[in-house]
């Protein structure tokens, strides 16, 4: 349970919120790459973390993220002219540059210097891994990007999606957090009875067996370690043959998760605040030459009655299908008979329960249990973090000489006698060694050469 206080804290992302302040010193995806396809398209309206905002790709490729209005007298950008290195306004002809700098003032007299006083809010950019990332801080605070393995990824690698959530960004991160349930809200009828493939015993199982394993135990136990990043955590079970399978998930602040993947990835799920409201769930590739099929092998919802996520829409925004408007499709008759859920697809079951919480969830009315020490973790360093930064606190996880993005990786294992969970998915984790020697001798692809 949290005080309405804390609550109100750890959701509200306004500018000048104690959790908006922290959020904006984080380099944040602001949208996808493709919606801004090529020189002088279509502005974008980009809503982050309160604030209404215009992107735009300039005559030479350059992205501009500025504020939505204009600053003469407020008509909306997202309408402008985008032409010549630059957003023209439609009401009076006033052009800004990606830098929000005011190029052009066709209405006041040719000698008028009032354009070099204009200034459009405009806030720095990063592309990466197909993401326009912003920085939406204090200049004077802005840390480099956070580089969580999009930066050296070739052309033909990249892959970022993302959807839409309607609810609170800490529903939705406390949903990617919580690994009791699979257990429950993604089961389906039958995972008990497939057959024992032979990989329930120590080592990597299959996913059939992992979904078996995750039917079978459906009580894990929570253990969270500390790390410079956040934390990361194992939900463990015990197998129908008796063995320790621990799936590990990781916290990286504020927003950031790699959900538990068998042996390993690198994948990452962002949480994107729209507003207090709203979020996006990013996802994208980052070293894909360290887990090559993207997923980590074979297809985890081979076995599985529902449609596999992230589907690959052209727009790269992912549809909603399953809403709050639709009950989410729920079928009573599938839910009796053949799914926990009663609904098909996979990530709406997730939507279900996070946005039937409602927009902003009030937390003092939950009763935590044993399951949601991740959740309860991940509340108190954001928490804290907020709280500390009018007092000149530094957040944690920011980029620095010892903060190497690209090695927080997700794992999923039966655990050998005696082995130890926190080795699993870091550099010491033998899977892992053996996965970076072969990126290393593999030859690299060159770009626009049919692989
Ligand atoms: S309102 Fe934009 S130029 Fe006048
Ligand atoms: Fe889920």
């Amino acid at each position: 349970m949290l005080s309405e206080e804390n609550n109100q804290i750890l959701t509200r992302v306004g500018p000048g919120t104690l959790m908006g302040d922290l959020l904006r010193r984080y380099w944040t995806p602001a949208l996808l790459s493709m919606e801004l396809p090529g020189p002088d398209c279509v502005p974008v309206r980009v809503r982050l973390l309160g604030e209404n905002l215009v992107a735009f790709r300039d005559t030479e490729g350059k992205v501009g993220l500025v504020a939505e209005n204009c600053p003469h007298r407020g008509a909306s950008l997202y309408f402008g002219r985008n032409e010549e290195c630059g957003l023209r306004c439609p009401y009076h002809g006033w052009k800004f540059d990606t830098e929000g700098t005011c190029v052009d003032m066709p209405s006041e007299p040719a000698d008028s210097t009032f354009k070099y006083k204009v200034k459009l809010t405009s806030y720095p950019v990063h592309e990466s891994g197909g993401i326009v990332w912003a920085y939406l801080g204090p200049r004077e605070t802005m840390t480099p990007f956070r580089d969580f393995g999009t930066d050296s990824l070739p052309e033909e690698k990249v892959y970022a999606r993302k959807q839409l959530a309607r609810c609170n960004w800490v529903q939705t991160m406390e949903g990617n957090l919580d690994s009791a349930h699979i257990s429950w809200l993604h089961q389906f009828n039958g995972v008990a009875d497939l057959p024992d493939d032979g990989t329930d015993k120590p080592g990597y199982p299959s996913n059939a067996m992992a979904w078996k394993f995750w039917a079978h135990d459906r009580a894990p136990r929570l253990e969270v370690h500390d790390t410079w990043y956040g934390y990361r955590y194992a939900a463990i079970r015990t197998t129908p043959n008796g063995n320790t399978n621990v799936r590990i998930t990781e916290y990286c602040v504020p927003y950031s998760t790699v959900v538990a993947s068998n042996p390993f990835t690198t994948r990452q799920l962002m949480v994107v605040p729209i507003d207090d409201e709203n979020c996006w769930r990013y996802n994208f590739t980052t070293q894909v030459d360290l887990n090559p099929n993207g997923y980590g092998g074979e297809n985890l919802f081979a076995v599985s009655p529902f449609e596999t996520p992230f589907r690959n829409p052209g727009s790269g925004i992912t549809p909603r299908e399953y809403t709050a408007e639709n009950d989410y499709l729920i079928d009573r008759e599938d839910q009796r008979t053949s799914t926990f859920s009663g609904i098909r697809d996979f990530v709406s079951q997730d939507f279900m329960v996070t946005e039937s919480m409602g927009p902003i969830y009030d937390r003092t009315k939950e009763h935590l249990a044993t399951t949601d020490k991740a959740v309860i973790r991940m509340r108190n360093i954001l928490l804290k973090a907020a709280k500390g930064l009018p007092d000149g606190g530094q957040p944690p996880a920011l980029a620095g000489p010892d903060h190497d993005f690209r090695k927080i990786r997700s794992a999923e294992k039966n655990l050998e006698p005696g082995e130890d969970w926190r080795i699993l998915g870091t550099d010491d984790d033998p899977v892992v060694q053996e996965a970076m020697l072969a990126a290393a001798n593999r030859p690299p692809t060159t770009p626009n050469t049919p692989a």
